[in-house]
C-alpha cells in the first residue's frame, strides 16, 4: 500500500497521456501554439504500463487517463485495453472535452473504460466559443449523449466564472439531471497560463444560487475532490473547491505526465523524472522514485494568490 507522510493512502493515479489539446479553453491554455510534440518527448504507452503495473501492483485502485485532451493521442482505445486486461477490478476513468466521444464512446466502452468525466461549463454557442475559441457546442452535447447511450457513468464538470457563465448554473444543473448524470461546478484556479480577468466564483455563491431553485443537503464527504450535495428528489450534484481549507486533507492522488514526471500535488513545484528509468525498464529504480513521490507529498497544496505567476500549475485542464 502507498502511504503519504500525512497518513493518506495513495490509491489514485491521473494519467496525462498528452498535453496538447484541440481546444484553447480561456481558463486553462488560451494561448498555447498548436504544436506538434517530438514523439521521443513522451511516454509510450507501453512505458506508462509499466510504471500503472507498478503502481497497481502497489494497490493504486483508480486510474484516470487526462490531457491535455487525451483523445488527440492516437490508439487511447489499445492503451484502456490493456490497462483493464491487468486488473478488472481497477476504476478506469477519463478527463475530457466531449469533442471525439461521438466518434469514440462506444469503442472506449469496449476497451474496457467505465467511467468519463465531461468538461461542460455553458448550454449557449456564443458563450462556448468564448470559452473555447472554438465553435464546439453542438459536437459536445452529441459526446455527452453517445457517452450516456453507449454505457459509460457520466459526470459532467463546469468550471464557473463571474459574468461569463454564472448566470447559467441553474440551466446546467438541470441539464444534468435530465440527463440523470451528476454535474460538479468547479472553483476557477487561477494559473498564470489563463486569461487575466477570470474571476472565480466561490463555492458559497455557487450554492446561494442554486438555492433560489431547490433544497439540497450535503452528503458526508468520501474521498474525493468534490463535495456532493442532494436535491430534495435524489438529485445529486458536486462542488469542487480547491481554494477551502480542508481541500488537501482528503488527497488520495499523485500523478504521471506525458513527459515521464511524477508530480505529488497539483499546484507544487517538485516534480519527479520518472521518463529514464522506464525507458531503460529499471523497473527497481522506477519503483523507487513513485516511493519517493508518494513520501513526498506535501500536506497542502502550495497555493496563494500573490504567487501565481512563480507557481507550477502541472496540469492542463486533465
Ligand atoms: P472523479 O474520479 O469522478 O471524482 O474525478 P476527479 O474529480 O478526480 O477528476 P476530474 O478530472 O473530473 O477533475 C475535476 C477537477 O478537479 C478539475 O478541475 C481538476 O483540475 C481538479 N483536480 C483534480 N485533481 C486535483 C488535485 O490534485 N488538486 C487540485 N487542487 N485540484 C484537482
Ligand atoms: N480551474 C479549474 N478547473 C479547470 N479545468 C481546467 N482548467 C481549470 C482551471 N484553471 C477543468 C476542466 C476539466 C477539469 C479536468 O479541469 O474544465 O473539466
Ligand atoms: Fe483543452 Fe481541457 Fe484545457 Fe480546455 S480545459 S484547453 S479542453 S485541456
Amino acid at each position: 500500500m502507498l502511504k503519504d507522510g500525512f497518513d493518506r493512502v495513495i490509491d489514485y493515479i491521473r494519467v496525462s497521456v498528452t498535453s496538447r489539446c484541440n481546444f484553447r479553453c480561456i481558463y486553462c491554455m488560451p494561448n498555447t501554439p498548436f504544436e506538434w510534440q517530438p514523439h521521443e518527448d513522451v511516454l509510450s504507452y507501453e512505458e506508462m504500463f509499466e510504471f500503472l503495473r507498478l503502481a497497481i501492483d502497489e494497490g493504486v485502485k483508480k486510474i484516470r487517463i487526462t490531457g491535455g485532451e487525451p483523445l488527440v493521442r492516437k490508439e487511447l482505445e489499445v492503451f484502456i485495453k490493456v490497462l483493464s486486461k491487468y486488473n478488472k477490478n481497477l476504476d478506469l476513468a477519463l478527463t475530457t472535452n466531449g469533442y471525439f466521444l461521438k466518434e469514440k464512446a462506444k469503442i472506449l466502452k469496449e476497451a474496457g473504460l467505465k467511467r468519463v468525466n465531461i468538461s461542460l461549463d455553458t448550454l449557449k454557442k456564443d458563450v462556448a466559443k468564448k470559452i473555447v475559441q472554438k465553435d464546439v457546442l453542438e459536437k459536445v452535447l452529441e459526446g455527452i449523449d453517445e457517452a450516456i447511450k453507449v454505457g459509460l457513468k457520466v459526470k459532467l464538470n463546469c468550471v464557473v466564472m463571474k459574468g461569463i457563465n454564472d448566470n447559467e448554473i441553474t440551466d446546467l444543473l438541470d441539464y444534468a439531471k435530465d440527463k440523470g448524470v451528476i454535474i460538479r461546478f468547479i472553483e476557477f484556479m487561477e494559473n498564470e497560463r489563463a486569461y487575466p480577468g477570470i474571476k472565480r466564483v466561490d463555492s458559497k455563491e455557487i450554492l446561494e444560487e442554486i438555492s433560489t431553485k431547490y433544497n439540497f443537503k450535503e452528503l458526508k464527504k468520501e474521498n474525493e475532490a468534490s463535495k456532493y450535495y442532494k436535491l430534495d428528489d435524489g438529485y445529486v450534484f458536486g462542488i469542487i473547491e480547491p481554494h477551502s481549507e480542508d481541500f488537501c486533507k482528503s488527497c488520495n492522488r499523485i500523478r504521471l505526465t506525458a513527459e515521464g514526471y511524477l508530480i505529488p500535488c497539483l499546484f507544487f513545484t517538485e516534480s519527479y523524472n520518472i521518463k529514464e528509468a522506464l525507458r531503460k525498464k529499471d523497473i527497481k529504480k522506477a519503483a523507487e522514485i513513485l516511493r519517493d513521490v508518494v513520501r513526498n507529498k506535501p500536506e497542502k497544496n502550495d497555493w496563494q494568490e500573490e504567487k501565481i505567476s512563480d507557481r507550477a500549475f502541472w496540469e492542463t485542464g486533465g
